[in-house]
């Protein structure tokens, strides 16, 4: 599955980078402050952040702590309070909002297909807009489904309410990246999505991400889903404020106070684990030794700990890419990770532990 995924990632990214292909911008809130009409607090009161260009930044925080709120402040559905919102270094206050809103992908949390329209349809709408020629919109409208693991044959003339929640979501995807926008916002766009599927996804997005570089907002509930496709990740906290904005092993190595703490849970060693390599650990030398399976030297510590600890905690042999034994992967190796006292390099510090 995802395999076939990855193809298909790098076929439509072939097209996308051919031609029109946009460059991504960088994006600033300053000081971006939202108060809905009524209500007595503010969603947003104060919140600054920079997400660089081609860089993903992920949203994150308790229900109500306006994600969606930033999300629609960025392309302008709903108007700023105070504070200012550039992409590329332009205010997006200047810009005709139709025009904005063609350069901003967006993956609204309900989905929002056209009911009226069929899959195709839905998929091509941006590109119509901009006068795309009739086979060059059909040809992207494949592509895009087949990127999603569609079949355009089959499902392109159905109509949303014809499609599970889990397709739909899917279609909500491909229509947001369907003109090649710089810029893609997408709130919980896997949500709805089961686990499998969820992560062939992320696989597939984070393929296309490697060779388009958007700049991306992307708004989750699952830290696992953050740290795996963050860059940054931004942590709200109820009422609207920033409680960190860092790289996911930053946070995962120094959560900024216990409500950081609390929110990426109390796995936070292994979850810092799942963000380094067996190419990190100091392996045991074979000598001798009956290896229960082998791994590739690319798998995380995380999983090689799961693949160990399912071996009954015999060692496993790690290879090389092209094949060559690269050392055994023991339960002791691995220890010694947790512990503090493995070696890992700078990207892998192992994590705090009992410090004061
Ligand atoms: N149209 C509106 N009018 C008044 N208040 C609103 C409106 N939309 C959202 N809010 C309020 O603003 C706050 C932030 O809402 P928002 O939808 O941005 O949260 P969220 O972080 O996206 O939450 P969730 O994780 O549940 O999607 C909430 O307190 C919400 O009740
Ligand atoms: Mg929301």
């Amino acid at each position: 599955m995802s395999s076939a995924l990855d193809h298909d990632a790098s076929s439509a990214t072939g097209t996308a980078t051919r031609g029109d292909a946009s460059t991504a911008l960088e994006l600033e809130l300053r000081h971006v402050q939202k108060a809905y009409p009524g209500s007595r607090q503010p969603a947003i009161p104060d919140l600054s952040l920079t997400v660089p260009a081609g860089e993903v930044c992920i949203l994150v925080g308790p229900s109500g702590s306006g994600k969606t709120t930033a999300m629609r402040l960025i392309n302008r559905m709903i108007p700023l309070t105070g504070g200012d919102i550039l992409l590329g270094g332009r205010s997006v206050l200047e810009r005709p909002e139709t025009e904005l809103r063609r350069e901003i992908g967006y993956v609204i949390q309900q989905v929002g297909l056209f009911p009226h329209q069929t899959v195709r349809d839905n998929i091509a709408t941006v590109p119509r807009l901009l006068g795309w020629p009739k086979d060059r919109i059909e040809h992207r409208v494949r592509e895009l489904l087949e990127l999603i693991s569609l079949d355009p044959d089959e499902v392109g003339d159905r109509y949303p309410h014809q499609l599970s929640g889990g397709q739909r979501q899917r279609v909500g995807v491909a229509r947001a990246l369907a003109a090649d926008p710089p810029l893609l916002l997408m709130d919980e766009p896997f949500g709805a999505i089961d686990p499998i599927n969820r992560a062939s996804l992320q696989d597939g997005f984070l393929a296309l991400q490697e060779r388009v570089r958007k700049t991306v907002v992307f708004v989750t509930h699952d830290i696992d889903e953050a740290i795996k496709m963050g860059d940054r990740i931004a942590i709200l906290r109820e009422g609207g404020t920033l409680a960190q904005y860092a790289t996911p092993a930053e946070i995962l190595d120094h959560p900024a106070d216990a409500f950081v703490a609390d929110f990426i849970g109390a796995d936070r060693a292994l979850k810092r684990l799942g963000l380094a390599s067996l190419a990190d650990v100091t392996l045991r030398p074979l000598n001798g030794d009956q290896p229960a399976g082998d791994l590739p030297v690319s798998t995380s510590v995380r999983d090689a700990l799961a693949a160990v600890l399912a071996a009954g905690g015999r060692p496993l042999r790690v290879l090389e890419p092209d094949g060559g034994v690269r050392g055994l992967a023991t339960l002791e190796a691995i220890g010694h990770v947790l512990g503090g006292a493995g070696e890992l390099d700078g990207t892998g510090r192992p994590p705090a532990r009992g410090q004061p």
